[in-house]
């Protein structure tokens, strides 16, 4: 039995803090809402999965180039994007003692659905349920808008004129950027601009771990098609085939949460996808989960229904993960946004959006891939996490695991500790390694399968004869012996990662 069903969110964290994953940012003054720092562990998996997945949607593929945009732009973006005047959660405070809760939370929480997101429908909502605050019991004020952007200045003068925008989507900066890209790079439609980096949400209220963070990390791409050629995507055989769980917005608006399991060819045939290219990048995103080793059996794909929409959105479908401690919840989000952003960047900048395909000038429309960097990172850890006689196993893909290697001497006596050093600097030379020498070989092996070290090898008595080793397997706890001379070949075809040695992608330093 996989413990991940029972995996408390409680245990999760503290786990992840434990073995120095991630540590709550700014913990020795208690720690700041909504913020986690990586720690080791946690920052060569983020480094793993980042690189895996330019590589997966940048480097291998003929029709996407990466771009790395600003943080801070020109503030006038956020206003042409529709973030200023559209992008809030509703706000309600306790009149008696003054706490703020995100208003759809509150209620979802209480199991109180509410029709549509709208001031009203809240409202009337806490009115008719006589819904009161958790905390003291005091009564709710009305709701209130409230924007989730962080603002600040740029220069001195602390000024309206000088306020600016923390970006809460690298997306914007894929805009803003298309017409350059464009030319720059010779693109032809379609085409595709991808962007990982940094984004900041001042979230009411930030919970889940990882799940609702207020500084998190995006893989979007935005990508371009010819409003007249939606349907022709010359890719979609590869994922035509493919079968998900798809609930509609249909089946939410009659009250039912149940999913039909249809081929990507069927969901985009029947009209439920309204466009090939938006069923082409569900079927891809699915297939680099699958990659990554999230068992895709705990995945469902889900359309928003009309009033969850965004405001940029002509339809979106989320990627949930089934999490044991709160249900299905979006980890990856694929939109239509139709040529919203480019249209209004056109109005706002007054600078021509459009680019010439078939020797007609056209405003293209987009499907945008968005993932979560910490979502992803949380429904990996979740699903690899399992206990095996008694004792947690975090099984990992060697593809994504943070320590691909373990280097240990039988026992802590000189001739083995000095022979298994060497063979750990040579590793390190590849790899992701660790090396231990203090305790039994048992605990050393437990220790290691705990963070998801795929392989382990031991320097023990007939290395000093023979010059080999053994590597035990994570999972099976089999064990091969294999020369020294060999073993990095042998690891590299153990690891069945094409492009091990492809070098750093796009994790550094962002
Ligand atoms: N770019 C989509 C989002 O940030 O949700």
């Amino acid at each position: 039995m996989q413990a991940a069903r029972a995996l408390t969110l409680e245990d999760l964290t503290s786990f992840c803090v434990r073995r120095g994953f991630f540590f709550p940012s700014g913990r020795i003054y208690g720690g700041l809402r909504g913020f986690y720092d990586y720690g080791p562990l946690g920052a060569e998996l983020r480094k793993e999965v980042l690189d895996d997945w330019w590589y997966y949607f940048v480097r291998r593929r003929v029709d996407v180039v990466g771009i790395h945009g600003c943080i801070i732009t020109h503030p006038k973006t956020w206003e042409a994007s529709g973030h200023v005047e559209a992008f809030f959660d509703y706000l309600v405070t306790c009149t008696k003692c003054g706490k703020e809760y995100r208003a759809d939370h509150l209620l979802e929480d209480l199991g109180i659905k509410v029709p549509a997101l709208s001031a009203e429908a809240i409202s009337s909502a806490i009115k008719e349920k006589g819904v009161r605050c958790p905390e003291c019991g005091g009564e709710l004020g009305e709701p209130v808008p409230f924007n989730l952007m962080f603002s600040t200045y740029v220069g001195p003068k602390r000024t309206k004129a000088n306020e600016a925008y923390l970006r809460p989507e690298t997306a914007q900066l894929i805009f803003l950027n298309f017409r350059d890209v464009y030319y720059t790079v010779g693109a032809k439609l379609p085409f595709g601009i991808a962007q990982v980096g940094t984004v900041f949400r001042n979230e009411i209220s930030p919970r889940g771990f990882l799940f609702r963070l207020r500084e998190f990390t995006q893989m979007e791409i935005e990508y371009f098609v010819n409003p007249k050629k939606l349907d022709e995507c010359p890719f979609f055989d590869e994922v035509a085939q493919m079968k998900a769980k798809i609930l509609t917005a249909e089946a939410q608006e009659a009250g039912s949460e149940q999913h039909s399991v249809l081929t990507l060819q069927e969901a985009w045939e029947s009209g439920l996808v309204k466009t090939k290219w938006h069923a082409y990048w569900i079927g891809e995103s699915l297939k680099w989960l699958g990659r990554i080793g999230i068992n895709l059996e705990r995945v469902r794909v889900r359309e928003h229904v009309k009033s969850e929409l965004a405001h940029y959105a002509v339809q979106t479908f989320d990627i949930e993960y089934y999490f044991p401690f709160m249900g299905w919840k979006e980890i990856i989000g694929i939109s239509n946004r139709g040529d919203y952003d480019l249209r209004r960047h056109q109005e706002y900048s007054g600078k021509s959006m459009a680019v010439e395909d078939d020797g007609e000038a056209v405003i293209p429309h987009v499907i945008e891939p968005s993932f979560g960097l910490e979502r992803v990172l949380l429904a990996l850890i979740v699903d690899a996490y399992k206990v095996v006689g008694g004792r947690p196993i975090l099984s990992l893909h060697p593809r994504v695991a943070p320590i691909k290697v373990a280097v240990f001497p039988i026992v802590d006596k000189p001739e083995f500790t000095k022979k298994a050093w060497s063979v750990y600097v040579a590793v390190k030379e590849h790899f992701t390694a660790i090396y231990e020498e203090k305790g039994t070989i048992g605990r050393r092996y437990y220790d290691a399968d705990e963070i998801g070290v795929p392989f382990a090898v031991t320097v023990d008595g007939r290395t000093l004869e023979d010059d080999t080793v053994t590597v035990r397997f994570r999972d099976t706890k089999e064990q091969i012996r294999v020369p020294i001379s060999e073993l990095i070949p042998t690891l590299k075809r153990l690891m069945g990662r094409e492009g091990v040695d492809r070098g750093s992608g796009a994790g550094a330093g962002i």
